[in-house]
């Protein structure tokens, strides 16, 4: 069996360097891209097969579609002649598999993933879900590769993974907005930017991680440190009175929206 990356970007890099990390011999990966620049990267970081154009594949090989969702389309109805019922794993954020199935020729052997940015230094978190045509060893299969990057949830249902893109897919961006807020308020308190930096940075890292070493929810461990009458209680109270929780929920909600809507304008044939 081997992997061929169509597109050889950052995520296609952050996989293929998670694949090899675990022991996934060189021999068995390929990356194609028409950018110069992107397969010397990825042949320059990995030491992978590279080609600009995609030729006929093995009926063994698993193709992972890692180009940008606008260009989804094209690329896919240039795949569809060299398909021998070949599983097809999709990272693109937004694309529905029947559009991708009829693009790529009305084949149904796939498996969607919406992975997130941190997956380009291993710490990503996945959802995926099958297509018709793919089998438990498919997804088994496509859980092997994205849990190279961090953890893999399966999904039943393809509607789902428009609520994960609302959580862990624009969720960085949530926590990188918040972070901003909070060395923005450090700095108007009179801390350098740096020392701003390193506070907040180091808060969501340590914040994170005692959640994630805790058995105790979060509300849980909010209230552990929330002493009647002293400051994060001040802090929580000025959160609570903007509608914090109320406003976050909206935010996923109108991700969550625009996910659908991404997927029947990203979906009409062109
Ligand atoms: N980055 C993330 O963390 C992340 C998270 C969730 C989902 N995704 C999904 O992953 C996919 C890739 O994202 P990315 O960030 O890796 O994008 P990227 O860095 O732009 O990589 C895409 C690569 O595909 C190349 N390409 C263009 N046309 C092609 C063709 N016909 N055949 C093969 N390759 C072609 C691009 O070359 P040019 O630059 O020359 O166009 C580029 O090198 C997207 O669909 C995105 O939704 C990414």
């Amino acid at each position: 069996m081997s992997l061929t990356f169509i597109g050889a970007g950052n995520m296609a890099g952050a996989l293929i360097g998670g694949l090899i990390a675990s022991g996934r011999p060189v021999a068995e990966l390929r990356a194609v891209d028409p950018s110069e620049t992107a397969r010397a990267r990825v042949a320059g970081q990995h030491g992978i097969a590279v080609a600009a154009d995609a030729s006929p594949f093995a009926p063994d090989d698993v193709v992972v579609l890692a180009v940008k969702p606008q260009i989804m389309q094209p690329v896919a109805r240039g795949l569809a002649p060299l398909l021998q019922g070949n599983l097809v794993i999709s990272v693109a954020a937004g694309i529905l598999m029947q559009d991708l199935g009829r693009w790529l020729g009305g084949h149904t052997r796939l498996v969607r993933v919406m992975p997130n940015t941190p997956s380009l230094i291993g710490e990503g978190v996945s959802a995926l879900t099958a297509g018709p045509g793919a089998g438990e060893a498919d997804l088994a299969l496509a859980e092997s590769l994205l849990g190279t990057v961090g953890p893999v949830l399966r999904v039943d249902d393809e509607a789902a993974l428009d609520a994960v893109t609302a959580v862990s897919g624009s969720g960085p961006a949530y926590v990188f907005r918040w972070m901003e807020a909070m060395i923005a308020a450090a700095t108007d308190m009179g801390l350098s930017e740096a020392q701003a930096r390193l506070l907040v940075l180091q808060t969501f890292k340590g914040a994170s991680a005692l959640a994630m070493a805790s058995d105790e929810t979060p509300a849980t461990l909010r209230e552990n440190v929330t002493s009647k009458g002293g400051t994060t209680a001040a802090a929580l109270e000025a959160m609570n009175a903007g509608d914090i929780g109320g406003l976050i929920g909206r935010a996923m909600l109108a991700a969550r929206d625009r996910s659908v809507e991404l997927g029947r304008e990203l979906g009409k044939d062109g």
